[in-house]
């Protein structure tokens, strides 16, 4: 091929540090099944459920019916009439159908958005620690990543929030604007759950300022202990105007594969993300848009049983972790992963979150994937979307390493 071909966008675009472990554990495993062992897998955040048997007769059902050709780009009406539904029912949010898209998968919903609102050169404000895509995506769109710092129970700082929001010229830098602010609650990587005077705290900056709101809120059903979630654009009709609001039946309903996302916005902001989905990939895949319309409109019933076994499984993890000596960890809320802090045991051949990662694998067969990723190096995520069975081994696994590396 000819040289400097790429496009210099790209060549700044990292690869997914969750794939790429993924990748590096399927190698050791294939070594390891030979001499009859294996590796637990902490790392990739998939639920480790089948998708419930009512949604995949739906899809079944589809494919019988021929529901099998193309569909309008953003989606089936049947299928946004069931989000309109789902915002009204589970987050007090009036959108209508005008208001709605669907995409292949939070992730793609994300990146239409990014390609819609940022402009070369825009930035684009992710609290720290940080879902992987968001940065890379903004990134594609040839925008900042401009990141805040967290506190100890690992929500965001604010007074760093109002600071890079006024050093950024509450709006202009570098010829670009303060344009977007992401919120993850319930967050991925750490599990945090942010509460309603929070969530009015950061609207409040973001109204003042500008700037427009992703609200990711793909973790919003797998809460523990009592906790409520709360979705921004519920609050206002000024803060639904700015907000994105975005969801998924991949976590919810463990449909990862059939890639359905979707999201609630202003019909102005649909209209143009509409435009990217007409002219990149068409539809989101039929069969998949007939399974979800019965996951949002069916019994929720399995809901309940996969957040029952994440809150016992949350339990058990997070009293093993916090018996291991210099382990600290906050209690997650929501979502399906444990966030502790790892930095104790750097030193010697331990110099970062990404090497303890490294010699986790190795040493003990265990995958996770270092905090360095999420932009908070002193940490590391555990998914415990993996069988109770596993998790108990893995914890042994990490407690023997822990032994031998504090030796
Ligand atoms: C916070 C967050 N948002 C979005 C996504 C993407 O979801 P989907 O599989 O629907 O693209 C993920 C997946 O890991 C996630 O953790």
């Amino acid at each position: 091929m000819l040289k400097q071909e790429f496009a210099q966008r790209i060549l700044k675009v990292e690869e997914s540090p969750t794939f790429a472990l993924e990748r590096k554990a399927d190698e050791l495993d294939a070594k390891l099944k030979k001499e009859g062992k294996s590796i637990i897998r902490f790392g990739i955040g998939q639920p480790d459920f089948n998708t419930p048997s009512n949604i995949k007769d739906a899809g079944k059902k589809a494919i019988d019916e021929n529901k099998t050709k193309y569909t309008a780009s953003t989606g089936i009406k049947e299928l946004k009439n069931a989000i309109v539904n789902k915002f009204k029912r589970d987050n007090n949010i009036d959108y209508e159908i005008s208001n709605i898209l669907v995409g292949n998968g939070a992730k793609h919903v994300l990146d239409d958005i990014m390609r819609v609102l940022v402009n070369p050169g825009d930035i684009v404000i992710i609290p720290k620690p940080y879902w992987v895509s968001y940065s890379q995506q903004v990134i594609l769109s040839e925008g900042i990543p401009e990141f805040i710092n967290f506190k100890d129970d690992l929500k965001i700082d604010i007074e760093h929030f109002n600071y890079v929001v006024s050093k950024c010229g509450g709006s202009k830098r570098g010829g670009g604007k303060v344009k977007l602010f992401i919120l993850n609650s319930p967050s991925n990587p750490t599990g945090v759950v942010y509460t309603r005077d929070e969530i009015e705290e950061i609207g409040e900056i973001c109204l003042k300022n500008n700037i427009y709101i992703i609200a990711d809120e793909v973790y919003e059903k797998f809460l523990y202990g009592g906790t409520e979630h709360y979705s921004i654009a519920s609050f206002s009709s000024e803060l639904k105007s700015i907000t994105i609001t975005i969801n998924a039946v991949s976590k919810t309903y463990a449909m990862t594969g059939w890639r359905i996302g979707y999201c609630g916005a202003d019909s102005r902001i649909i209209k143009q993300m509409t435009k990217v989905q007409d002219q990149s990939t068409s539809n989101p895949c039929s069969i998949a848009q007939w399974a979800a319309l019965e996951a949002l409109s069916g019994s929720q019933d399995s809901v309940e049983v996969m957040r029952r076994e994440y809150e016992k499984r949350r339990d058990y993890i997070y009293s093993r972790i916090s018996s291991i000596d210099g382990m600290k960890c906050a209690l997650p809320e929501g979502a399906f992963y444990i966030f502790p802090k790892v930095s104790n045991f750097f030193g010697g051949k331990i110099k970062d979150s990404f090497d303890f990662a490294d010699l986790l694998l190795e040493e003990a067969n265990v995958a996770v994937v270092p905090g360095g990723a999420f932009g908070a190096d002193e940490y590391i995520r555990i998914s415990y979307a993996t069988s109770m069975e596993n998790i108990k081994e893995g914890l042994n696994r990490i407690e023997e390493f822990i032994y031998t590396v504090s030796k």
